[in-house]
């Protein structure tokens, strides 16, 4: 039995680089979630490599190098980039399953080739499936996957795991494709979410929109039982908590904790994103500075902002909106010897990222609406010689767990104000306690886990829908 992840995205990409190409990880906590997890079954991934490419012998090429490392790449045209990735996926979808309404686009063209695209990835998939193989699509790009390979193929096992928030009801009724989008998830045997507030709102549209006879974790179906559960993504927690003793990252920290000095560091690291709260932090911190000038020349923000989507005009608007606050925020407070914003627009590696980790004192994650949050996990889990004060949106589906952070509501600056000072004053034994205290819990709740306890449910439905039939 080998398990088959099926996501628009792959754990790593291929970038082009003066010569040929090169394959890089990819950012994201679907692909750096699941592409750190071990696991005794096999694992086949089919996905996009992230690049455009319209010649057949480097398409050849990237297929044979990743066909090594067993994943299958699904080429998409310029076209399909636009309307399925831009359009339906990031730009109908994406803003309706965080709740910015006004951010929604409708348009055929979007519609037509996000179904096209499902079609393709189905298409790409069926050559691989075997007798009591597991297939697992991955996330709100694929949504009418499931129903599709269960047309195929009738006796596959199939699970769907949705890695952002399922709104609710009054926000998903007004999808103009609302009912094929529950019909194309309802083709799996078992639909996974990050938190019971999304598997409920989950269930509520299916009973309204489809008018289906459900309880609160299944829906019967005439042929079979569709189970529907919580699972809470984790990280891969041993990785990244002996990550700072790796001498690569040693040597990193080193040269940051010089360069930085006394200077506490706070440290936010998001793809660009308008549902990360980017703009609603830089804002907490800008007060933070007019009413503290006591810390000034001792805290620094560090923020990591990787470039996400941005062929979509809203990302590019934020840029230039945060690129600006930055900039007003730099040249109100800045001395000679003291930068209160340093601002990184680019991806880390894995190293350099371990390193920022490290050496800050203190992680500000203040989506306005987040699935998971895998990034407050790890800055957590690789905390073990410095400790760490974590500042969490009570938004984002980690709080649930995570309930020893300092919590805010994003949208309150006098919140992200306070909760800065609370991290900055907090004493150090009880920065350990919380913190041991969450380590606890994302230890036990790995990402091995997560995928382990999906697994196992999806096999155990499977064997009580053939026992029903
Ligand atoms: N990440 C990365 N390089 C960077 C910054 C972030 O690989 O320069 C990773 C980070 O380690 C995390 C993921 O991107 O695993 C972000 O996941 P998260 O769940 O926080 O947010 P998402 O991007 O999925 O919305
Ligand atoms: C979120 C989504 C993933 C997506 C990731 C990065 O984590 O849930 O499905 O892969 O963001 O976004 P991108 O558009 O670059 O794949």
């Amino acid at each position: 039995m080998k398990i088959i992840i099926i996501a628009n995205r792959l754990p790593v990409k291929i970038e082009r680089e003066e010569e040929g190409f090169c394959i890089v990880r990819s950012e994201g906590g679907l692909a750096t979630g699941l592409g750190s997890l071990e696991t005794d079954s096999d694992i086949y991934w089919v996905g996009w490599p992230g690049i455009h490419s319209e010649d057949e012998n480097e398409k050849q090429e990237i297929s044979e190098r990743l066909h090594e490392m067993n994943f299958h790449p699904v080429f998409l045209s310029a076209d399909q980039i636009e309307n399925y990735y831009e359009g339906y996926s990031n730009s109908t979808i994406w803003p309706l399953c965080h709740y910015f309404f006004s951010y929604i686009e409708y348009k055929t063209e979007y519609w037509e080739a996000y179904q096209e695209v499902n079609r393709l990835f189905c298409k790409e998939t069926i050559p691989f499936i075997e007798k009591d193989d597991m297939i697992w699509v991955q996330d709100y790009q694929l949504m009418l996957l499931p129903k599709m390979i269960r047309t195929e193929k009738p006796d596959a096992n199939i699970g769907y795991f949705h890695h952002i928030p399922f709104p609710s009801y009054e926000l998903f009724r007004v999808l103009p494709q609302r009912k094929v989008i529950l019909e194309g998830l309802l083709g799996a045997d078992l639909i996974g979410f990050h938190t019971h507030d999304y598997m409920r709102h989950f269930i509520s549209a299916i009973y309204r929109v489809l008018d289906l006879n459900c309880s609160l974790d299944e829906i019967n179906l005439q042929d079979r039982i569709v189970h529907v559960d919580a699972f809470p993504m984790g990280i891969n927690y041993e990785q990244y908590h002996h990550a700072p003793a790796l001498p690569a990252v040693r040597e990193k920290s080193e040269i940051l904790r010089q360069e930085l000095g006394d200077t506490t560091v706070i440290l936010s690291v998001d793809r660009l994103d308008y549902s990360k709260g980017i703009l609603h932090r830089l804002q907490g911190f800008k007060q933070f500075l007019e009413h503290n000038p006591e810390y000034h020349e001792k805290v620094s923000l560090a923020m990591i902002v990787v470039p996400s989507r941005d062929n979509v005009d809203i990302y590019a608007d934020l840029k230039t909106k945060i690129d600006q606050t930055i900039g007003e925020i730099n040249g109100l407070y800045s001395r000679l010897e003291w930068t209160p914003i340093h601002y990184f627009y680019r991806g880390f590696s894995f190293e350099e990222l371990i390193a920022m980790y490290d050496v800050s004192g203190i992680a500000l994650v203040t989506p306005l609406r987040d699935g998971m949050n895998l990034v407050a996990k790890e800055y957590l889990a690789t905390k073990n010689s410095h400790s760490g004060v974590l500042i969490l949106s009570e938004m984002a589906g980690a709080a649930i767990e995570l309930q020893d952070a300092i919590t805010i509501n994003p949208n309150d600056s006098d919140e992200i104000e306070s909760a800065i000072l609370e991290a900055l004053r907090m004493p150090e034994q009880e920065k350990k306690a919380r913190l041991q205290n969450m380590q606890k819990r994302i230890s036990k709740q790995s990402v091995k886990k997560w995928a382990n306890d999906f697994v196992k449910e999806l096999q155990s439905i499977k064997t009580q829908n053939k026992e029903i039939l």
